[in-house]
């Protein structure tokens, strides 16, 4: 190593896929001798951040506790990128490091620019082609490319967008998924359902639901929601289970339309050991999460993207999911068909993933010692 002291690697997690993501670096980079590790959580979603952080065992060593009811992208952003930026320039760290597409990684990227500190994004190059879909994740993805040193690409694909855009082959490097690398370190065990478990035990089927993305709030989300009840009160053998997101424009509406729908039940956020059982225990998940579009089919699961567009296209391409927009017919068609079609039901639940082997972390890891090395 350099003859310095040690480097200063600063990890800031906003929200929950962070956390989940980012668990297995942390975990990685904190046995090496060589760095000097610190968390910083901007806790842009206090629930969802802490309840990961417990989860993995986490402490964050600062906490900008920047959540506010109901606040705006702007507020948020500029709120953000002031603090970071400030506390940049107070500890001057060697490396920042953050993970996917919020805005806490958009906002970290442009602190760590004007203070010129160098930014590492990990799940860099995922891109849906469409600004406004996902909204904001895709402009967040493009700016925190666009800025990073290291980017840390998960698939062949995702490096073959940056350098389409032009970012020089020596700042991408390929290391697979974090999230594949979280799945593997999570128990397996089975948790307790206490609503839906006498219904499997039952020969019930259950359908797992995730649904958050701002494009969707609205007429699409009430579609979605309708296409949910339709199916539970059509399909008898059906149980559905949707922990809901926060956000309260898509608490409010979830509450609305399916409280009280037979074989339907809504519940907090789950932790990811129990979440990661109820994705083993389902047939069938619908989502438009990213992180669960892409665990789902590591897991077997056949998996409805309730989206128009996705950067995850490999789930698609490799016949493991289908995009399946938003609107009620399609989804009832789309579920109907996997319900009733086993030969179709067993070519998308072929069980394994297309984005990486469970080291990702350890290569990032090794990726950060060579470039800190080189930086004589
Ligand atoms: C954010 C991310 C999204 C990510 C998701 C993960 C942005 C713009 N969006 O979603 O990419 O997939 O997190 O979950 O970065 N709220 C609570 N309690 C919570 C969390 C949220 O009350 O634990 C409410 C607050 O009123 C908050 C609002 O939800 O202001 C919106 O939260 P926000 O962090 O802005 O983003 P989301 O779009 O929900
Ligand atoms: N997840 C969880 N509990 C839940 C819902 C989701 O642990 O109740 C996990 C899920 O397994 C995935 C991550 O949260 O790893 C995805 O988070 P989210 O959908 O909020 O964000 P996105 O991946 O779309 O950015």
């Amino acid at each position: 190593m350099r003859g310095r002291s040690k480097p200063k690697i600063y990890i800031l997690l906003g929200t929950r896929p962070e956390v989940i993501k980012m668990a297995p670096v942390i975990l990685a980079l904190k046995k090496e001798p060589w760095a000097d590790l610190k968390i910083v959580s901007t806790a842009q979603h206090r629930e969802l951040l802490d309840q990961m952080l417990a989860v993995f065992d986490i402490r964050a060593d600062e906490d900008f506790n920047i959540m506010k009811p109901n606040q705006s992208l702007p507020d948020l952003t500029s709120e953000l990128i002031k603090r970071v930026s400030d506390f940049l320039r107070e500890r001057k760290p060697d490396l920042v490091l953050a993970q996917g597409d919020t805005t806490t990684v958009m906002a970290t990227a442009i602190s760590c620019f004007y203070e010129k500190i160098p930014f590492g994004h990990v799940e860099a190059g995922l891109r849906s082609g469409d600004l406004y879909n996902p909204f904001p994740e895709e402009f967040n993805r493009i700016v925190a490319d666009r800025l990073a040193e290291l980017n840390f690409a998960p698939t062949e694909r995702a490096r073959q967008n940056l350098l389409r855009e032009g970012l020089p082959e020596e700042k991408i490097f390929v290391t697979g998924n974090t999230v594949i690398d979280a799945l593997l370190m999570t128990a397996r065990r089975e948790i307790q359902i206490p609503e839906v478990d006498p219904y499997l035990r039952n020969g019930h089927k259950l359908m797992l639901i995730t649904f958050h993305r701002r494009e969707s709030f609205g007429e699409p989300l009430r579609e979605v929601l309708q296409a949910v009840k339709d199916l539970a009160q059509r399909r008898r053998e059906l149980v559905v289970l949707y922990p809901v997101h926060p956000n309260p424009n898509v608490r409010e509406e979830a509450y609305r339309v399916l409280q009280g729908v037979e074989r339907v039940f809504l519940s907090e956020p789950l932790d990811y050991v129990s979440f990661v059982s109820a994705m083993n225990r389902s047939y069938i998940i619908l989502t438009d999460s990213g992180g669960v579009q892409e665990e789902a089919p590591a897991l077997g699961k056949p998996v409805l993207v309730a989206r128009e567009r996705t950067e995850r296209p490999e789930v698609i391409e490799h016949g493991l999911g289908k995009l399946v927009g938003r609107s009620k017919e399609r989804i009832i068609l789309e579920v109907e068909r996997l319900l009733d079609d086993g030969e179709y039901y067993k070519s998308m639940a072929k069980g394994y993933s297309p984005y990486g082997d469970g080291r990702a972390s350890e290569r990032v890891v090794e990726i950060i010692k060579r470039w800190w090395m080189s930086r004589a």
